[in-house]
């Protein structure tokens, strides 16, 4: 015999369904744990919220365009960010909040531990198509955050203060990650510095990465989700190893952090496509000024508290909460956030740039198209005139075979011909060729995604780890250049040609 659900039981199902179809902000609000800010650039956060996601900015002439959702509750309109920056690049210059807070992020201002490198030791701004997805087959853009980059709200409006209680979760890329301070989202110092042990307690961040050179740690070799307490991260009570915390390298990550008085604190985590979240810590606050906590209430993205900006990770969405939130207000987000379905797209496009082959790279600058890309005997990348006549010793030297992106699959990296097992890499935005030596640091440096020139002609070879960055020659030299900045081959005058190549054929 077939037992017929109870009508309560059914009614349970309904209230969970309409649970799961409501934003994660919806969800919290309902739980009485409201959202106080809530950013996201790939969608609405709030069933009914249409109002601006995110503002880009285009390097061809510094107008700025809001970007919306398709729809209420929707996925950001990606498309009207790929017709405004046609042929130019752009930044995400502001992520707005949804919560009606008005804690918008902005450029992050210099700090204590570090001056970002513009006019004012502001940080560097993001490409704002450099964290391409899907969520549900529609394309949408995250914020890769590169070092030297980051976003803060100093002066916030109902942000946990002091010891107050709040929640916070954000959706991270678990495969872009580094050792250095700190890609945090959450709660910080409100003037940007970091008064020594006196501070202990004035920030209530999500962290992730593989921690930033202290003990603090979780099972594996990383990365994990952790808390920045200031003055400390913390993967659990102690600042060091805590095993309950797991090692997350899944493409798509939920991080959470919490805190309430009474010295209680939590921090959770787990695949953002499965539904699910998992404890890894909940209990007491470490020993040492941490309880009470002296929240500030500032909001960074991408940085530490005292703009400590080495670091490097993906956001796509987050909020902070006023108030506790519940497990099950948190398995409830989960499951909508599984319902955003995160998926990946290419990173490429423009001509094809075809594994295996062997290529060269000729300049599109007018007056220079008779110069190719090629590696000195000193190693360092420069541009010189290379033709059917040419030494063959000079031939090897600009050619090379396509590879699969030694710090990335979906883009590719660059093998010398003539100096097999080196490939090209920048460092301190030169472009030079290393022999692999294995490192995390040299296959992202040697990673570069190929896209469609700016100029019309051929590709554009963007940095996979800095991608405001991509290959260009000035002065018969070769840099990973943005459009715009504070070094002199950062120029926009000729950048759309300098940075545009033609993939030939090899010499050699
Ligand atoms: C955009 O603004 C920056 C500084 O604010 C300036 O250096 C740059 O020349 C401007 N670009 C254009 C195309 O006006
Ligand atoms: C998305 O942006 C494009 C380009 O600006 C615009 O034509 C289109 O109407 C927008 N779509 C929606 C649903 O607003
Ligand atoms: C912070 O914002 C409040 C409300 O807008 C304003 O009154 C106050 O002057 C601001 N404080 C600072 C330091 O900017
Ligand atoms: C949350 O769930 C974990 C198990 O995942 C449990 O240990 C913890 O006690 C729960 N917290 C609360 C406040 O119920
Ligand atoms: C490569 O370019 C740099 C910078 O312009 C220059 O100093 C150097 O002499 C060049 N190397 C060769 C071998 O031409």
């Amino acid at each position: 015999m077939i037992s017929r659900p109870s009508l309560v039981a059914q009614a349970g199902i309904l209230a969970l369904l309409s649970l799961v179809s409501a934003g994660p902000c919806d969800i919290y609000a309902k739980a009485n744990t409201p959202c106080v800010a809530a950013h996201s650039p790939v969608r609405a956060l709030y069933d009914s919220y249409k109002d601006v996601l995110y503002q880009v900015k285009r390097g061809s002439d510094n107008q700025t365009m809001p970007i919306y959702p398709l729809q209420a509750g929707g996925v950001a309109n990606a498309s009207a960010q790929d017709a405004f920056c046609v042929q130019t690049t752009c930044v995400i210059s502001i992520i707005y909040d949804q919560s009606g807070k008005g804690n918008h992020l902005t450029q992050a201002p210099p700090g204590s531990a570090a001056q970002g490198p513009n006019p004012g030791g502001y940080d560097d701004l993001v490409l704002a198509a450099g964290a391409p997805i899907t969520l549900n087959g529609k394309k949408a853009y995250g914020v890769f955050i590169q070092p030297n980059s980051g976003y803060r709200i100093d002066n916030t409006t109902g942000v946990a203060k002091g010891d107050a209680a709040e929640g916070m979760y954000a959706v991270l890329d678990g495969t872009h990650y580094n050792s250095r301070c700190c890609f945090d989202y959450g709660n910080a110092e409100s003037d940007n510095t970091d008064h020594g042990s006196s501070d202990n307690g004035a920030m209530e961040a999500i962290y992730f990465g593989t921690g930033d050179g202290s003990a603090s740690s979780g099972s594996g070799s990383g990365p994990w989700v952790m808390a920045d307490l200031e003055n400390g991260l913390y993967s659990g009570y102690n600042h060091g190893n805590n095993n309950g915390d797991p090692t997350l390298n899944y493409r798509f990550v939920t991080a959470i952090v919490k805190g309430e008085p009474g010295n209680n604190w939590a921090i959770r985590g787990g695949d953002a496509t499965s539904g699910t979240v998992s404890t890894f810590y909940e209990g007491q606050r470490p020993s040492g000024g941490y309880n009470p906590m002296k929240k500030q209430g500032s909001i960074i993205l991408g940085i530490g508290g005292d703009n400590s900006d080495g670091a490097q990770g993906t956001f796509y969405e987050g909020v902070i909460t006023s108030g506790y939130p519940t497990n099950d207000t948190e398995a409830a987000v989960a499951k909508n956030i599984q319902s955003a379905g995160y998926g990946v797209t290419s990173l490429t496009s423009g001509p094809a740039v075809n594994v295996g082959s062997s290529i060269s790279f000729k300049v599109t600058t007018p007056g220079f198209t008779d110069r190719f890309l090629y590696h000195t005997s000193d190693n360092v990348i420069n541009t010189t005139v290379v033709n059917s006549n040419s030494p063959s010793a000079l031939k090897g030297q600009a050619s090379w075979t396509v590879r699969t992106g030694l710090g990335n699959s979906m883009c590719v990296s660059f093998e010398s011909k003539d100096v097999p097992g080196s490939y090209i890499r920048h460092s301190s935005s030169r472009l030079r060729i290393d022999s692999d030596d294995g490192s995390k640091l040299m296959h992202e440096d040697a990673t570069f995604c190929p896209e469609a020139g700016l100029n019309g002609q051929g590709n554009l070879i963007r940095s996979w780890s800095y991608p405001t960055r991509s290959f260009r020659h000035i002065n018969a030299a070769c840099y990973i250049a943005a459009n715009g900045g504070p070094n002199f081959f950062d120029t926009t005058n000729s950048y759309n040609n300098d940075v545009s190549w033609l993939i030939g054929n090899s010499f050699a």
